[in-house]
C-alpha cells in the first residue's frame, strides 16, 4: 500500500523501540531495572486520584476546544507565582506537551523549513519537525564539553535563512543541561536580532538543583511576540498518564492559528483536565521541595557510580532528571542488546536509552547512554552496579 514520505522517514523512537529485548529478558525470568524511560516513580499526589472520586457530572460532555476555564486558570495561578502573568487567551490545553509541540510546528513551519535546536534533542522533536516537512539544524555539543550548547557562534553556525525557530528544553532532556540567567539573555537577543520564534520547551521546569534558580523564559521581558512556552503535568506532578500540557503564549496569532488545530481534534479529555486542575490548586511548594531533593540525591549516586567505572566521560547536570555519559563501548546500541540478551548477574540486568537516536547528525552519539535518574535509591545504585559489571563483560567478549 501506498504510504508518506513523513511515515517512511519517521524514526522509531529510540527511547521505546528496544522494548521487545526487555519484554523477552522479563520472559527468561530476568529482573530488568529501566533507566531508559522517564517515567518517575515518584507517587502522583493524591489530590489526583480523590477529585476523580468526586466527579460527578452525569454526562461526560466534551471540553471546550482551548481548554477547560478552571485548568486554565489554575495554570495561570501556578505561573503568576513563577513572576509570569498571563491572561486566559494566552494559554491553550492540549493532549501533553507532546500535542503542545506538534501543534506549534503545525502553525509555524512549512516544507523545507528549519528549526534550531542543540543536538542531543528530545527525539520526538525530530519526528513532529518530519510531519511538517521541516528538518532539525542541530547546535553541536559534546559529552566532552558538558553538553553546553548556548554559545551565540553556536547558534550562528547552526542558522540559515531557512530558519524559523529555535527550540530549547530548559532544564534539558536528554543532557540535563540548565541555562544561566546570561545565557538565556544571549538566546533572547538572538531570536530577536534573526526574528525567529523561540519554543521554550519547560516540562521540567522544577526540576533544579544545587540551589539553581527556578526560571522561566517567561520572565524575560520583550519576548512576548515570539516565544511559546511549552508545559505539562506529566514531569512536574508525576502524573504522565494525564496527558495534560499546554501551549502559552502572548501572540495572538499564533494561538488564533493553534485555537483551529485545537478545534478540529474537538477538544482534550474532560475528567484529565478536572483532575490537572485540582493538581495545580493542591500542591504545594513543600510538595515540590521533596521531589527535588529526591531527584537530587538519585543524581549525585548515579554519578558516584559513573564516576567509578573507567573511561566514562560525563559531567554532573544540574537539572531534569536525566544524564547523558559516553561510555567505554564501541556501540551503546549493541551493547544494550547484549545487556538485555546475554548478560545477567544473579537474574538482574539494566536498560537505558542508547544515544544515538538522540542526535540528528549521522555517526553522532554511537557510545552515548541517557540514563533517567527515575528509580529509587536501592534499586539505582544496584541498576548502575550492573552497569559497570555490563561494561566489564562486553569488552571481554
Ligand atoms: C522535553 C520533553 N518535552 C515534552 C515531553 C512530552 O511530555 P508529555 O506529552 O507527557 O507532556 C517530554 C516527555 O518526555 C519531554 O521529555
Amino acid at each position: 500500500m501506498y504510504f508518506s514520505h513523513t511515515a517512511l522517514e519517521s524514526q522509531e523512537s529510540p527511547i521505546r523501540k528496544f522494548h521487545p529485548y526487555a519484554v523477552r529478558a522479563k520472559a527468561a525470568g530476568k529482573t530488568v531495572y529501566h533507566l531508559n524511560i522517564g517515567q518517575p516513580d515518584i507517587e502522583t499526589p493524591p489530590a489526583y486520584l480523590d477529585a476523580l472520586h468526586h466527579f460527578d457530572e452525569q454526562v461526560l460532555s466534551y471540553a471546550p476546544s482551548p481548554g477547560i476555564p478552571m485548568l486554565i486558570d489554575a495554570i495561570r495561578d501556578y505561573y503568576s507565582g513563577i513572576g509570569v502573568p498571563l491572561n486566559a487567551e494566552d494559554v491553550l490545553i492540549t493532549t501533553g506537551g507532546s500535542e503542545a509541540l506538534a501543534l506549534v510546528m503545525a502553525c509555524i513551519l512549512n516544507e523545507g523549513d528549519e528549526i534550531i535546536t542543540p543536538e542531543p534533542y528530545y527525539t520526538n522533536y525530530a519526528t513532529f519537525a518530519l510531519q511538517r516537512g521541516a528538518v532539525i539544524r542541530p547546535i553541536k555539543s559534546s559529552p566532552e564539553e558538558g553538553y553546553h550548547y548556548a554559545e551565540k557562534e553556536k547558534l550562528e553556525q547552526a542558522l540559515t535563512d531557512k530558519t524559523r525557530a529555535i527550540l530549547l528544553t530548559n532544564p534539558g532532556n536528554p543532557c540535563g543541561t540548565v541555562l544561566t540567567r546570561a545565557e538565556m539573555d544571549m538566546i533572547a537577543d538572538f531570536v530577536r536580532t534573526h526574528d525567529l520564534w523561540l519554543i521554550a520547551d519547560e516540562v521540567y521546569r522544577e526540576f533544579v538543583y544545587d540551589g539553581e534558580e527556578l526560571t522561566s523564559f517567561g520572565q524575560l521581558s520583550g519576548l512576548e511576540d515570539r516565544l511559546i512556552l511549552i508545559d505539562s503535568v506529566s514531569k512536574r506532578f508525576s502524573a504522565c498518564g494525564a496527558r495534560i500540557g499546554c501551549i502559552i503564549s502572548k501572540n495572538k496569532e499564533l494561538i488564533a492559528h493553534a485555537l483551529k488545530f485545537c478545534q478540529a481534534r474537538l477538544s482534550v479529555a474532560t475528567i484529565d483536565q478536572v483532575l490537572a486542575a485540582e493538581l495545580y490548586r493542591s500542591t504545594t511548594q513543600e510538595y515540590f521541595e521533596t521531589v527535588r531533593k529526591e531527584y537530587q540525591k538519585r543524581r549525585d549516586i548515579v554519578m558516584k557510580k559513573l564516576k567509578e567505572i573507567p573511561g566514562v566521560v560525563c559531567e554532573c547536570p544540574n537539572g531534569a532528571f536525566y544524564i547523558m555519559a559516553k561510555l567505554p563501548v564501541d556501540d551503546a546500541g549493541k551493547f544494550l542488546v547484549f545487556l538485555l540478551e546475554e548478560f545477567e548477574d544473579h537474574g538482574e540486568t539494566v536498560m537505558f536509552a542508547p544515544g544515538r537516536g538522540f542526535y540528528a547528525t549521522p555517526g553522532m552519539g554511537v557510545s552515548e547512554i541517557r540514563i533517567a535518574y527515575v528509580l529509587k535509591e536501592a534499586d539505582l545504585a544496584r541498576a548502575m552496579d550492573l552497569l559497570a559489571l555490563g561494561i566489564e563483560a562486553y569488552n571481554k567478549k
